[in-house]
């Protein structure tokens, strides 16, 4: 059974149910590419596979979406103002947002994060963060498709409000239309992947994170994999790319 990931959605004191357990060496790691190439897709396929938590910060937002609203901070209510347009969120409210949840930096199972960092702000934070804890990362995966099929990806995605489960209405349905097959939640499209929102959110990834991958070339951690065919293909080679390096 795979953790909760309440230590991360919630933050504060909450913490996971079950514990991550730790499944061989922990794998520290970081997933980069385009909105909609399939970050959290081998993500899922990728924790369950290295016992790792899947540390997403769009999770985050999403989760804090569905609290009542004099339950948000004026910085998180802004946060979803800019989710909603497809804009990055302020480097300030991201990371204030991951230095209250460091312990998951240090969970048992090791991490992956996705959606984080975004800007060479962000990754220059991290870096520091991860100092401070004395911790490194092992690699950061970098996830290429080229844009039509990045758009297609985006547009047939429906997700579960629930358990987060992704799936694609043409490239891997759910059992029953619109319905989870892990917890039977009812599935919904992302208000960010509608097209005026697409368009903003590319923008601002070739802006702001495609710079990423020669941050991490420099520092010799960047593992370039191609993203075209099954999830599972793409899952086999991330596999046999980390391999390689180990
Ligand atoms: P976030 O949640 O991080 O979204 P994203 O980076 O835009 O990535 P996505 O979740 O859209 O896509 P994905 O690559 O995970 O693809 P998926 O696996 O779902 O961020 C959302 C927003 O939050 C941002 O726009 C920003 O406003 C804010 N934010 C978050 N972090 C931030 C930060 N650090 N700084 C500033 N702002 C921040 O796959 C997509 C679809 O394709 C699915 O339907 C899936 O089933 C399908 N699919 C996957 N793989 C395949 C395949 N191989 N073949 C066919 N279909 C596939």
């Amino acid at each position: 059974m795979k953790p909760d990931r309440k230590a991360w959605l919630a933050g504060g004191s909450a913490s996971c149910t079950p514990p991550p357990q730790r499944n061989g060496i922990p794998r520290r790691l970081v997933l980069l590419g385009a909105p909609g190439v399939g970050k959290g897709t081998q993500a899922e396929l990728l924790c369950a596979n290295l016992g790792a938590c899947h540390l997403s910060t769009g999770d985050i937002f999403r989760a804090a979406k569905a609290l009542d609203s004099s339950q948000l901070t004026p910085a998180l209510k802004a946060a979803l103002v800019y989710m909603r347009k497809g804009e990055l969120v302020p480097d300030e409210t991201v990371l204030a947002m991951v230095k209250e949840r460091v312990a998951c930096l240090r969970c048992d199972g090791g991490f992956l994060l996705d959606g984080f960092p975004r800007t060479v702000a962000q990754a220059e934070a991290l870096d520091k963060l991860l100092a401070s804890q004395k911790l490194t990362l092992d690699a950061v995966l970098s996830y290429d498709l080229p844009l039509e099929q990045v758009v297609a990806r985006l547009s047939g995605r429906r997700t579960c409000p629930n358990c987060k489960a992704v799936f694609h209405i043409e490239a891997r349905p759910p059992k029953v239309p619109g319905i989870c097959d892990h917890c039977g939640g009812k599935l919904y499209q992302r208000e960010d992947d509608r097209p005026e929102s697409i368009r903003v959110r590319m923008e601002a990834y070739e802006r702001s994170t495609a710079p990423l991958a020669d941050f991490y070339r420099r520092r010799h951690l960047l593992v370039s994999v191609p993203a075209e065919g099954s999830p599972e293909a793409i899952y086999e080679r991330t596999m046999q790319a980390l391999k390689a390096r180990a």
